[in-house]
């Protein structure tokens, strides 16, 4: 008998919307069913990783064209590398997690780049999987807001809340074109983090098994 595949699993939202919390309690959650996690996030730790970064802070100007070619190496790089890509994981029944994925690009980068264009080039890359499930955690632009003025000493680039208003409407606008071809929940992620945390874990169990 061939050995299951692990589940692939990517969460969204904007900056400030509690992504780290709910992937952690996710993560554990997972692990106590006794499944073995790869917790991992975009940008990543590559070189090119370094060179996203240094855009993000502000201390390197690239337009969304370079962003997002910049962004679709480095998650190529985070599907196939030997040593810990997304592909070998999978590949050995280990479950995946991951912070932010090709949807990021589309909302952020495909508002100054072309949607089309940016969406292409990733979802017909054959070297990029495609998640089991993507839950997106949305919360409106104003909690973001504070939630980033009360943790963060510095802004990054995309952190500024008109900006992240014209990224939340494109996320939605990306859901809409991608409803039959891809599996998005929506999540209200404007209440208790228990709550949420009981929806997410909920929309886990129900692909777990298949
Ligand atoms: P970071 O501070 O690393 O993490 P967080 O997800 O907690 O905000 O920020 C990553 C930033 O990169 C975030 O502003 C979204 C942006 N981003 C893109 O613009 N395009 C992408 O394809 C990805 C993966 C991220």
């Amino acid at each position: 008998m061939m050995n299951k595949k692990g589940k692939f699993i990517v969460f969204e939202g904007l900056d400030g919307s509690g992504k780290g919390t709910q992937i952690n309690l996710l993560v554990q959650q997972m692990q106590k069913d006794g499944r073995t996690v790869f917790q991992t996030a975009e940008p990543t730790f590559s070189s090119v990783g370094g060179i996203i970064r240094d855009a993000l802070g502000g201390f390197q100007k690239r337009d969304a064209y370079e962003m997002s070619a910049l962004f679709l190496t480095d998650r190529i790089f985070h599907n196939i590398n030997e040593k810990n890509g997304i592909k070998q994981f999978l590949d050995k029944g280990v479950d995946v997690v991951c912070d932010r994925y090709y949807y990021s690009s589309f909302a952020y980068q495909g508002i100054d780049a072309n949607l089309e264009w940016v969406m292409k080039m990733n979802l017909e890359c054959e070297e990029i999987l495609k998640p089991d499930i993507c839950i997106f955690l949305d919360v409106d632009t104003s909690l973001c807001d504070e939630r980033i003025a009360k943790n963060r000493l510095e802004r990054e680039i995309y952190e500024n809340k008109a900006v992240l208003e014209k990224i939340r409407k494109r996320f939605f606008d990306v859901f809409e074109l991608l409803k039959d071809s891809e599996n998005i929940k929506i999540v209200d992620a404007a209440r208790p983090v228990s709550e949420v945390s009981a929806d997410v874990i909920k929309i886990y169990n129900d692909i777990k098994e298949n």
